[in-house]
């Protein structure tokens, strides 16, 4: 598995993917203040084509997992999990102690995934995120690394 930074000049295909993966896509904009803010932006690619991303953000000693997407069409082939062991080793790396994300309420095959890699929940936020209707809560997850 090869991960590399993503970069300006994959965003559009990043923001063309993240379309067909989430109901409440990031902006080209989001990636871009990503980008620019210095967060840990990665992809990974076969033959060429963009199969999986991810945005971290490190504070102090923690750092958070902000996205973290594999392609429809080649979820549950291990990606994901590829990804996020890539994740964690550069943050143990970088002297982070532990991963942080939030994650939808709704979002049960994101949940069983993040429970595999053994992130156990620790708290809620309250209507955290855009939904069809209202608002909806956020679960809250950490793992040590
Ligand atoms: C969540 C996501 C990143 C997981 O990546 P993935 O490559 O599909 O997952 P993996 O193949 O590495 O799965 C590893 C393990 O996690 C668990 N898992 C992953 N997806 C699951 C699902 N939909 N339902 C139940 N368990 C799941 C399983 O235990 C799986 O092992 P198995 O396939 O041997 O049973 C990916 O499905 C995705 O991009 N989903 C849409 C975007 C999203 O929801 N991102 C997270 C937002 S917080």
């Amino acid at each position: 598995m090869s991960f590399v930074p993503m970069t300006i000049g994959d965003l559009a295909e990043v923001t063309a993917a993240e379309q067909r993966i989430h109901r409440f896509p990031w902006t080209h904009g989001n990636f871009l203040d990503s980008l620019k803010a210095g967060h840990g932006c990665w992809i990974q690619r076969e033959e060429g084509v963009l199969v999986a991303f991810a945005v971290t953000m490190p504070a102090v000693d923690e750092t958070h997992l902000l996205n973290i997407s594999v392609v429809p069409e080649r979820q549950r082939v291990g990606l994901g999990c590829a990804l996020l062991e890539f994740l964690c080793a550069e943050a143990r790396q970088a002297g982070m102690t532990r991963m942080l994300l939030e994650v939808r309420p709704s979002n049960t095959g994101a949940i069983a995934f993040y429970r595999h890699f053994d992130f156990v929940r620790i708290g809620r936020r309250r209507g955290y995120y855009p939904a069809l209707e209202g608002r909806e809560d956020a679960i809250v997850m950490a793992r040590n690394l």
